[in-house]
């Protein structure tokens, strides 16, 4: 058994700040609505940016970080559901930007809001034969691309933004993981790429409902699969989706004050982004410290889900 032993992290988002306030001028909403809703006051939105300089800037930070160049890096993936291009991929471009070796295993994936730890699933089995012993994994999202800003149910819930981690395997290190998807297009689609504008469409209510109920499921394994209990965790950080999501839980769970981490408040739900956004914040607050009981769960669109508890 082995685990990834995360070496650093790092985070990048837009300049433009987008407050409710602001969308309150656009669709029929209030700061009020939407923040007592889903713990949402702000978001970042793209103007000059594209998604590639935001994996730059997020993949770069982790890298010189973790004191690491870019001949050391075996594998590349960024998740993400709002590429750039459909093709060359998000992980071909950063290759390009980060003069990764030629035989780097580069591409991207898209397992929407569970993306990052599907890319790191993925990542971590790689580097069992990879040609160096380094990966790079980036969740990287522009969603305010695919938002339809006349539709208040959608448009208010989303933000922009990249997070990026650099792991290698640590043979002697254990983690568990679970993973899982239900094959549905009705609850969360985004259309395209094709001749129409693609946007998100999302039955809210719907996803709640199996958010709810995966990411309770997942923390309940995982908690089953290292033998402890919630609040023997040292942190749990869930996909940044909306704030009762993650209270409704902690709550189930009995899990004890602040145990879970939220920071939708300024960055809204950024999808393949969020968690390695969140433990990059947490990083460099010093909250997270070395040897520390992490776990994580990602869920979203597909609909799929994916948790990880491993070790800081
Ligand atoms: O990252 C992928 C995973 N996604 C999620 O986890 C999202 C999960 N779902 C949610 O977070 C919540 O369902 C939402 C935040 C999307 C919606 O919250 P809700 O409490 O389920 O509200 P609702 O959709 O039932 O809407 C309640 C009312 C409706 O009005 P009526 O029909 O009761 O008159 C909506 O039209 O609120 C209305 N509404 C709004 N009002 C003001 C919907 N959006 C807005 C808005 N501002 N932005």
């Amino acid at each position: 058994m082995s685990a990834p032993k995360i070496l650093a992290t790092g985070r990048c988002l837009p300049e433009r700040v987008v407050t409710n306030e602001e969308l309150s001028r656009q669709v029929d909403t209030s700061d009020e609505w939407v923040f007592s809703r889903t713990g949402i006051h702000n978001r970042h939105f793209c103007t000059k940016e594209s998604g590639l300089d935001l994996a730059v800037g997020a993949a770069r930070q982790a890298l010189e970080r973790a004191g690491l160049g870019a001949e050391d890096v075996g594998v590349c993936l960024v998740a993400t559901f709002s590429p750039d291009f459909a093709s060359p991929s998000t992980a071909c471009l950063l290759q390009k930007e980060l003069g990764l070796k030629e035989d780097t295993v580069c591409f991207d994936l898209n397992a929407a809001c569970a993306g990052f730890l599907y890319g790191m699933k993925t990542a971590h089995a790689l580097l069992a034969d990879a040609p160096r012993p380094h990966a790079l994994v980036v969740g990287c999202e522009v969603i305010s691309r695919v938002l339809d800003m006349t539709d208040r149910n959608t448009c208010v819930l989303f933000g922009d933004g990249a997070g990026a981690a650099v792991f290698r395997r640590d043979e002697e290190a254990v983690w568990h993981t679970v993973f899982g998807s239900r094959g549905d297009a009705e609850s969360i689609m985004v259309e395209g790429p094709g001749p129409v504008r693609s946007t998100v469409h999302m039955d809210g209510k719907a996803v709640f409902r199996f958010a709810v109920e995966v990411v309770e499921k997942s923390i309940r394994q995982l908690l089953e699969a290292e033998g402890c209990g919630i609040n023997d965790l040292d942190l749990v950080v869930c996909h940044q989706a909306n704030a009762r999501i993650i209270d409704f839980v902690a709550k189930k769970l009995g899990a004890r004050e602040g145990l879970f981490y939220k920071n939708m408040d300024r960055y809204g739900n950024t999808s393949a982004a969020s968690i390695p956004m969140a433990l990059d914040e947490l990083s460099q607050a010093g909250t997270l410290k070395p040897g520390m009981r992490v776990l994580t769960v990602g869920f979203g669109g597909g609909l799929t889900w994916a948790g990880a508890l491993l070790k800081w």
